[in-house]
């Protein structure tokens, strides 16, 4: 049977604003002083009073008519503002479920444009791991590490995967010549030597990952301390870059990579894909951060954990939800990444969702995890 998904059905209206919203400035720039990010928390639940006729004021020539009162999301508004442009959005009838995302989706829009995050009170260092394949680890990694950069903070990504994929998403070269994490962690190269800067968002950088990262995992079994030689070149180069966020990518295995990324780190972040074999294996990986933390990094902690690919019109998706957040209540966060054709799209075009379509429900899902993962580590609560 053909289904059509919800994100499909979303995706149409969307793709007028996609383009324009790519040629804004970045969010940074436009950001109001002292307009923090303030939570994803009541945002799609709003009261929305439908307007007083012509009370809808004409949208601006660069947003599409689907999204009625959204603001480029680089625009600067204030509060009053923001809170009048989304009362401005009709309420849908709840017999409209199509129309009740967009305006959803809308408000979102509002509610997050120009959002700038709070620093962490220290470089948090975060390994995104899972050991099962196709559970959105690297799509998580990059957009995050987009949004958090896009909303000011300085993030650098380091792709532990040999499949590259991170550094593909993040536009980086990751071709056999190009020097890269294997350099780092093999011949010993610091970290300097290999991370490149992404062009399309200021803030972030990228330590790619080549084809012979393939071979490192046999290659460093008889070196001198393996478990330690990416954690020492975070180590260094942090001392003399100023990072609020490191994320690591990990392969999708427990070997030496993730290893050396988990001793590197202090926080694991797990993505957990909301299907029937979610939980299985994660048991595992569990077993293998209590290892590591008693034997080599007693700091590491399970601290985020983020349900992807989220289907909220099936029953399955909210049982693996609700399962998950009973196991893990403190770690995982409120938002969740729904399935979205605009994710999978970005890598194709060597972007993240997060440039590529920033108005798309994936992208909005996206900034609001980075804005609760902000919020935490502002608050110390990692
Ligand atoms: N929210 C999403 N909606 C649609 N496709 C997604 C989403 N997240 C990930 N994908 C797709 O699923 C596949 C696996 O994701 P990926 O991030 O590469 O997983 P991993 O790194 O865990 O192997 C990729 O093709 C990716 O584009
Ligand atoms: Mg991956």
């Amino acid at each position: 049977m053909v289904t059509v998904s919800r994100e499909t059905e979303l995706a149409q209206p969307l793709a007028g604003p996609s383009r324009t919203l790519r040629a804004t400035p970045p969010l940074r720039a436009a950001a109001p002083a002292g307009d923090r990010w303030v939570g994803a928390a009541g945002l799609p639940g709003l009261p929305v009073p439908v307007p007083a006729e012509g009370a809808n004021a004409p949208a601006p020539a660069s947003v599409s008519r689907e999204t009625p009162g959204a603001a480029p999301a680089g625009s600067a508004l204030d509060a009053a503002e923001r809170a009048d442009r989304a009362a401005g959005i009709p309420a849908a009838g709840a017999d409209t479920p199509l129309a009740q995302a967009l305006a959803r989706d809308a408000r979102r829009r509002i509610a997050l444009a120009g959002a700038e995050f709070a620093k962490p009170m220290r470089t948090r260092v975060l390994t995104v791991a899972n050991q099962k394949g196709g559970v959105g680890k690297t799509t998580t990694t990059v957009n995050v590490a987009a949004a958090l950069a896009q909303g000011g903070l300085r993030v650098l990504v380091v792709d532990l995967d040999p499949q590259g994929n991170a550094s593909t998403a993040l536009g980086v070269a990751h071709h056999a010549e190009v020097p890269s994490v294997y350099d780092v962690l093999v011949d010993g190269k610091s970290l300097d030597e290999v991370v490149v800067e992404c062009a399309a968002i200021p803030g972030l950088s990228c330590a790619p990952a080549t084809i012979d990262l393939a071979g490192a995992e046999i290659e460093m079994v008889s070196m001198v301390a393996r478990e330690t030689r990416l954690d020492r070149a975070v180590t260094a180069y942090l001392q003399s870059h100023e990072l609020d966020y490191v994320l690591i990518d990990c392969p999708p295995s427990l070997g030496l990579l993730t290893v050396n990324a988990f001793v590197a780190a202090t926080e694991v972040f797990i993505p957990i894909q909301c299907e029937y074999y979610a939980l299985e294996g994660l048991s595992q990986l569990m077993k293998n951060i209590d290892l590591v933390r008693s034997h080599l990094n007693p700091d590491l902690h399970v601290s985020t954990i983020l349900l992807t690919m989220y289907d909220g019109r099936t029953r399955l998706s909210s049982q693996v939800a609700e399962e998950v957040r009973s196991h893990f209540p403190q770690q995982v966060l409120r938002t969740t990444v729904p399935r979205s054709v605009r994710v999978s799209e970005a890598p194709s075009f060597g972007e993240t969702v997060m440039t590529y379509d920033r108005g798309s429900s994936g992208a909005l899902a996206y900034l609001e995890s980075a804005g609760e993962i902000a919020e935490r580590g502002a608050r110390g609560q990692t």
